[in-house]
């Protein structure tokens, strides 16, 4: 396994990623560089993306390297019955970074311990997604001028949102209080509870998305029940318009409350809420580039 692989946030620790956040501003100021001139990344989706392949991509192209992978497994010999392990094999053959996302929980970790090649988590499952982690702390920090002391409250499907499960992760070191808004079938998962209680983090449970939690809040973090995780579709039928935020329930929440969503949104955000300037979801996307320019650097050792 090589040491620069990401693939739980918790793979790196405070140090690290105030180091990694500084990379990012600094890149945002100077997307294009020769810095990858002669590296070879390949981004290899077992699942559906736009947001985490397209950025990272561009990421490897602003930095003058080259591209090669996959966005349907469908059209690769994973389909005629390649062993993931043999797929990895391959593919460290010809690039010098692997970035994979599938489906499977593990599946990440599994590939960083079958190769030498640095491999960056690009979502597994409903385990983890560290690089989305980097972007969500990016800006939060630019948005609110801290990491520290945040009241940062999680709605929608924190069950299988991979995105939440890492975030709350990377901010045990920032003191922060969480809110967990979702239906009992969607509850954030006792082990991320348990995460809470021992390291110190206050959090709080509701099924309501009260005036009293939306007014208190510096994060919102909206999530999309995602069908795709679903065996029983009736469940998903129930539970996928629970919650919903739209602008009038913005109307007394803090001047600096700024509402984040990893994206895809289905119609858990009204298209009201879009022009509101709390509304901050296209250009936390927009980080995505500058987060992840500095976490293929960091996979292969280079300073920037
Ligand atoms: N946020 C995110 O992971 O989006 P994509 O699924 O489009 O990559």
């Amino acid at each position: 396994m090589n040491q620069n692989s990401l693939v739980s946030i918790s793979d790196i620790g405070r140090d690290e990623i105030l180091r990694l956040l500084e990379m990012a501003r600094r890149f945002e100021e100077n997307p294009n560089r020769d810095t990858l001139a002669g590296k070879v990344v390949a981004t290899l989706f077992f699942e559906p993306s736009t947001r985490t392949r397209l950025s990272f991509e561009t990421a490897v192209n602003r930095l003058g390297g080259r591209v090669i992978g996959f966005s349907d497994a469908g059209t690769t010999s994973s389909s005629k019955g390649e062993t993931l392990k043999d797929t990895i094999k391959m593919v460290s053959n010809y690039a010098d970074l692997i970035i994979m996302r599938h489906y499977l929980e593990g599946a990440a970790r599994y590939a960083s311990e079958v190769t030498e090649t640095p491999v960056i988590n690009a979502g597994d499952g409903a385990n983890q997604h560290p690089s989305q982690t980097m972007l969500d702390l990016y800006s939060i920090y630019k948005t609110q001028g801290t990491l520290e002391n945040l009241t940062i409250t999680m709605v929608g499907d924190l069950k299988y949102g991979r995105t939440v499960h890492s975030l709350l992760m990377a901010m045990r070191y920032f003191n922060p209080t969480f809110r967990f808004v979702a239906c009992d079938e969607l509850a954030m998962p006792r082990e991320y509870m348990d995460f809470c209680d021992k390291n110190g983090i206050r959090y709080s449970v509701h099924r309501d998305f009260s005036p009293e939690v939306i007014n208190t809040s510096d994060i919102i973090y909206m999530t999309r029940v995602q069908r795709e995780r679903f065996t029983d579709i009736m469940e998903y039928e129930r539970v996928k318009d629970l919650y919903s935020l739209n602008n009038a329930m913005l109307a007394d929440s803090r001047d600096n409350l700024r509402i984040l969503h990893p994206l895809p949104r289905v119609n858990e955000i009204a298209q009201d809420v879009d022009d509101n300037p709390k509304a901050y979801y296209f250009e936390q996307a927009r980080n995505g580039l500058y987060a992840r320019q500095a976490l293929i650097c960091r996979a292969l050792g280079i300073e920037a």
